[in-house]
């Protein structure tokens, strides 16, 4: 049974822009270590992964009912890739707390990019 559905658009454009002015201080306070690793391997698509991972964020935060309010932050959301390219998510903190709170079991994420647009949908499952 679904418990939460979130959907996000990010224009690539803003999170780059976001980037150059904040640089590490926007990145260590929105990705995880893990994150920034994977990104750190395909440097020429950093911007394009860092929209993907900001629009997958907040549509978990959507599906979570609590958006990036009630202690739910970016970094309670980790976004990574099975072998064959498909995304998931591993929720900590106080995301993992609401994840429990709403028996979620199953987690689907899906991803799509044009050149400067990234949506993302995130469905929770009990
Ligand atoms: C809800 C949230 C996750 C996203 O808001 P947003 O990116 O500003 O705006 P979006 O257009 O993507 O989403 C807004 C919609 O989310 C939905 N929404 C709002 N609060 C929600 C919640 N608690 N749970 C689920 N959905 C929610 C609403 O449908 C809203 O649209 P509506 O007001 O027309 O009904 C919010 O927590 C937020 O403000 N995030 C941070 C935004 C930010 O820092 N942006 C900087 C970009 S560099």
């Amino acid at each position: 049974m679904i418990v939460g559905l979130g959907i996000d658009i990010m224009s690539t454009a803003r999170i780059t822009g976001t980037i150059q002015k904040f640089g590490k201080r926007f990145l260590e306070r929105t990705y995880t270590d893990y994150e920034m690793d994977t990104v750190k391997h395909r440097p020429k698509l950093s911007n394009q992964m860092y929209t993907s991972y900001w629009a997958v964020k907040e549509a978990a935060m959507k599906a979570l009912g609590t958006g990036n309010r009630r202690g739910v932050c970016f970094k309670d959301i980790e976004v990574c890739h099975m072998r064959s390219g498909k995304p998931f998510i591993k929720l900590y903190g106080r995301a993992k707390e609401f994840q429990k709170k709403l028996r979620v079991k199953t987690i689907s994420v899906s991803m799509s990019h044009l050149e400067d647009v990234v949506v993302a949908t995130v469905i929770f499952e009990k």
